[in-house]
C-alpha cells in the first residue's frame, strides 16, 4: 500500500509517538496581499536558522511560490501528483541550494483546487510535520475549497493583512471561519508609515483595535520586496535593511523567542532626497 494511503487509514494507536513539526497556514481572505511573500520570507528565515522547514503551495491552479523562491527551474513535480501517488514525497521536494534546510513542495499549475482530495492533503500534512520542524501552507486567496484544503492539515495560522479596510474585514471573517483552534497570529503586510503619520492610511493600532490578534510583525512597504521577487531571491536571505531584519525577527518570534514589540522607522525625507526630487527624481 501506498505510504499516503496508510497514513489516511492509520489509527493514532497503530504507531508509536513522534515528536512532530509545527504545520503553519498562511492565509488572509483577500487575494495579493501578500501570503506568498510571507510565505517565502518567513521560511528562509527560520530554516536560516538552521530549523527544517518545508514550504508547501497549497495554491494549486495558480502555483507562485517557486517564482518567488527562485526554483522554478528545478520543480518536477507537485502537490497532486504525491497525493495521487504518482510519486513519493521525495521526488516532489526540491531542496533549496542556498539554505539547505528548506524544502519547496509546489502546487500543480494546471490542475483545480476541487481536485485536491482534503483528507489526503491532511496525511501529506502529517507526513511533512514528521520530517520537518516547520510546515508552512501558502495558502489561496478566499474561504472556498482551496483554502479548506490548505487549512486541513494545520495546526497554527498567520494571517497576513495589508492596512486596508477591506483586508482587514477579510482577515476578521477568517479568523472567525478558523476558530481559536489554530491560535492565529497577525502579520501587517505593506504599511506605509508616511501615510500613517498623515492619516491617509490604518495604523498598526487601527488593524489591530479591530482585529485583537498577537502581533507577529510588521512588514513595511519595500519596493526591495518587488526587486527580490523577481529575481527569485527572498528578501530574508540577507540579514541588513530594515525589512529583511523585520522578517528575521518574526522567524525569532514564531520560534518562541522574546523579541522586541515589532515597529516600523519612519523614515523622515531628508534634504538630499528633496534635491534629488528636484532634479526629477534622479537620487545622488
Ligand atoms: N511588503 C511588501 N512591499 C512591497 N510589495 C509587496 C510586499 N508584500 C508583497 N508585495 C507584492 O505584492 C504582490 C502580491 O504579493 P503576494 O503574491 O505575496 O500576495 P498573495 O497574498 O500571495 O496573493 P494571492 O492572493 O494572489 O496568492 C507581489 O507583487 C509582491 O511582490
Ligand atoms: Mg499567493
Amino acid at each position: 500500500m501506498h505510504q499516503l494511503q496508510q497514513s489516511v487509514d492509520a489509527t493514532p494507536s497503530e504507531e508509536p509517538a513522534k515528536r512532530l513539526g509545527r504545520a503553519i497556514v498562511v492565509t488572509s481572505g483577500k487575494g495579493g496581499v501578500g501570503k506568498t511573500t510571507t510565505t517565502a520570507n518567513l521560511g528562509t528565515a527560520l530554516a536560516a536558522r538552521g530549523a527544517r522547514v518545508v514550504l508547501v503551495d497549497a495554491d494549486v491552479g495558480l502555483r507562485n511560490l517557486d517564482i518567488v523562491l527562485g526554483l522554478e527551474s528545478r520543480v518536477k513535480y507537485h502537490v497532486l501528483d504525491v497525493l495521487e501517488e504518482k510519486v513519493s514525497i521525495d521526488d516532489a521536494l526540491v531542496a533549496d541550494k542556498r539554505v539547505e534546510t528548506l524544502s519547496l513542495l509546489a502546487a500543480a499549475q494546471t490542475r483545480e483546487k476541487d481536485e485536491v482530495d482534503t483528507e489526503k492533503m491532511r496525511a501529506l500534512i502529517q507526513m511533512l510535520r514528521e520530517r520537518f520542524d516547520y510546515v508552512l501552507i501558502d495558502c489561496p486567496a478566499g474561504i472556498e475549497q482551496g483554502f479548506q484544503n490548505a487549512v486541513v492539515g494545520a495546526e497554527e495560522a498567520i494571517v497576513v493583512c495589508t492596512p486596508e479596510v477591506s483586508a482587514v474585514r477579510d482577515v476578521d471573517r477568517v479568523v472567525g471561519l478558523l476558530g481559536n483552534r489554530f491560535k492565529p497570529q497577525l502579520i501587517i503586510n505593506r504599511l506605509r508609515p508616511q501615510l500613517v503619520k498623515k492619516g491617509k492610511m490604518l495604523s498598526v493600532e487601527d488593524v489591530n483595535g479591530i482585529l485583537h490578534l498577537p502581533l507577529l510583525g510588521v512588514i513595511a512597504d519595500e519596493p526591495e520586496i518587488i526587486v527580490t521577487t523577481n529575481k527569485g531571491e527572498p528578501l530574508a536571505l540577507r540579514r541588513d535593511g530594515a525589512t529583511a531584519s523585520a522578517y528575521h525577527a518574526i522567524a525569532a518570534r514564531v520560534a518562541g523567542e522574546d523579541v522586541p514589540a515589532p515597529t516600523v522607522e519612519v523614515k523622515e525625507t531628508s534634504f538630499l532626497d528633496k534635491l534629488g526630487a528636484f532634479f526629477g527624481g534622479r537620487k545622488s
